[in-house]
């Protein structure tokens, strides 16, 4: 098939009528189809002096000399879902010849989206209005939008209204149609928007480009059930739907022959992981199975929901080494009340008993967490009982948000607390959680614990920067050749949230 656009009216379609229904082989189609096309127009610029980058003539030199076509910049909002969503976006961008690029003076800017609260979307159309003014100078720059926010109406009819610059709209069910989302643009020559309701198949084997060569997100699940009366999340990301635990394992192991000795088991609420499969497993045994694979040292998960987290799971916790000494377990309120006015289906004496329990089989777990605050109908008294409980339990680190009305959800009809009280109420939540936080992370001072290391560090030359089992950081002298392994570190000295410490000497591993 010759995928050459050498006459716009008739080649496009030639093109895609000729593409193959299946998946994957389709998307690989598409990606060869957007390869040939970018290097044309690539090599166009090239021979005309109208660079198709046009940033700059060291920019177009070093691509020429890479033998890439462009520069893409993906920039990922929210979760760490969207991370690992974003990572399979970047690998299907460099496969058409795409070369990442770290800010957006890019051919292509990507911004896959977050909606969880609202200001998550004021940041998009923050920027939004940025890249206009970059677009007017370099019209030929793409822009493209997909994830949470774009499952959204309200939102894609804002977007054609009053962000036209944007080039291609897509969601969070079918991000692995970017390729021939791509060619339909190009070939349309204008706004291409493509939202699907629901999942209609997950299609796997599309490359990915991961962002760290020795640990890697994997998705477990997707979509939640739970319809927490806040959380927009199930409206934008569907039902839940557990892989088959045979596809996760198969893919841990080709992670972990690839080098990959840390995976993060993804899902909105993996406890509930594999109810609905044909053949149902718990995530339990999941994690018993996926700490049987040789090579994979540490293995995390996230994020727990306290309704659905088994006795079986805590044995996993305590019985099996790899499985880190970390568990996020969002809260969102300590008033039994507010739970379950906010749909979470457990009161504060089951989370603080659930927290005994977890605690007597781990004792030295690190317990992070999620709450809000100004929920619809929140008193002091109810907000008291959240402090009550971040007191009780003292979490080595609390995510803290304000209330944030999603429309369509429950609660964006109940009647809303005042704007002043919610950030005063915020404020004192953030002072408790931070002045608890610091006193509980600095008790491993003094202690040689295993660090995998991660980066150079970012601040300090002659520095690398590891992170403990327990998911905090630590910064201790070191080189390039440490990252991606886990080496022993003395931790000297606590500063706050992470720690300064030095590589064990013989000595403080024999004490
Ligand atoms: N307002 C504020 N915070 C929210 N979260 C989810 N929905 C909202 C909302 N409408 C928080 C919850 C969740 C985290 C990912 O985001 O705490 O655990
Ligand atoms: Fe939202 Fe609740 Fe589902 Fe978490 S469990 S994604 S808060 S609905």
């Amino acid at each position: 098939m010759d995928l050459c656009v050498k006459n716009r009216d008739t080649d496009f379609d030639r093109i895609r009528a000729a593409a193959p229904e299946k998946e994957p082989a389709r998307q690989q189609y598409f990606i060869e189809a957007d390869r040939a096309y970018f290097t044309a127009e690539f090599e166009r610029a090239l021979a005309t002096g109208e660079a198709l980058s046009r940033y700059g003539k060291e920019c177009l030199e070093n691509l020429q000399k890479n033998g890439r076509i462009g520069t893409a910049n993906v920039v990922t909002f929210g979760c760490q879902m969207n991370a690992r969503d974003s990572e399979k976006l970047l690998g299907i961008l460099e496969e058409i010849g795409f070369q990442e690029w770290e800010s957006e003076e890019a051919d292509f800017v990507l911004y896959n989206t977050c909606t969880v609260r609202d200001n998550a979307n004021q940041k998009v159309y923050g920027r939004l209005g940025y890249l206009r003014t970059m677009k007017r100078k370099h019209p030929r720059m793409l822009i493209g939008l997909c994830g949470c926010m774009m499952q959204e109406s309200a939102v894609i009819e804002k977007i054609r209204k009053s962000y036209s610059h944007v080039d291609l709209i897509f969601g969070t069910h079918n991000i692995f149609k970017l390729a021939e989302i791509l060619f339909e643009r190009i070939a349309q020559g204008n706004m291409v928007v493509d939202i699907w309701e629901s999942a209609k198949e997950i299609v796997e084997d599309l490359p990915i480009e991961r962002k760290y060569p020795f640990k890697s997100g994997v998705n477990i699940m997707f979509g939640c059930n739970n319809f927490c009366s806040y959380c927009i999340v199930p409206y934008v990301r569907g039902r839940e739907r557990s892989r088959e635990p045979e596809e996760i394992l198969e893919e841990i192991r080709r992670l972990a022959a690839d080098g990959v000795i840390e995976v993060m088991l993804l899902g909105q609420n993996v406890n509930s992981y594999g109810k609905n499969l044909r053949e149902p497993i718990s995530f339990a045994a999941l994690l018993r199975r996926v700490s049987e694979i040789e090579g994979i040292r540490r293995i995390r998960f996230m994020t727990s929901h306290p309704k659905d987290l088994s006795e079986e799971l805590i044995e996993v916790m305590r019985d099996c080494d790899k499985v880190c000494a970390h568990l996020h377990l969002p809260l969102q309120s300590g008033s039994s009340r507010i739970l379950k006015k906010m749909n979470r289906k457990y009161t504060k004496e089951d989370y603080l008993s659930l927290v005994e329990r977890i605690r007597a089989a781990v004792p030295d777990i690190s317990l992070t967490t999620d709450i809000i605050v100004g929920f619809p109908g929140e008193t002091e008294e109810d907000f008291q009982e959240t402090l009550d409980v971040i007191r009780r339990v003292r979490f080595d680190s609390a995510f803290t948000f304000q209330y944030s009305i999603r429309q369509g959800t429950p609660a964006a009809t109940m009647e809303q607390v005042a704007e002043d009280v919610v950030k005063e109420r915020f404020d004192r939540l953030l002072k408790e959680v931070q002045q608890i936080a610091g006193e509980v992370c600095s008790r491993h001072t003094g202690t040689v614990q295993g660090a995998l290391v991660e980066s150079l560090d970012d601040h300090l030359d002659g520095y690398v920067t590891g992170r403990l089992e327990n998911n905090t950081i630590v910064h201790f002298p070191g080189d390039q050749t440490l990252i991606g392994s886990i080496v022993q570190v003395y931790l000297e000295e606590s500063r706050g949230f992470y720690y300064m410490g030095r590589v064990a000497d013989k000595e403080s591993l024999e004490k």
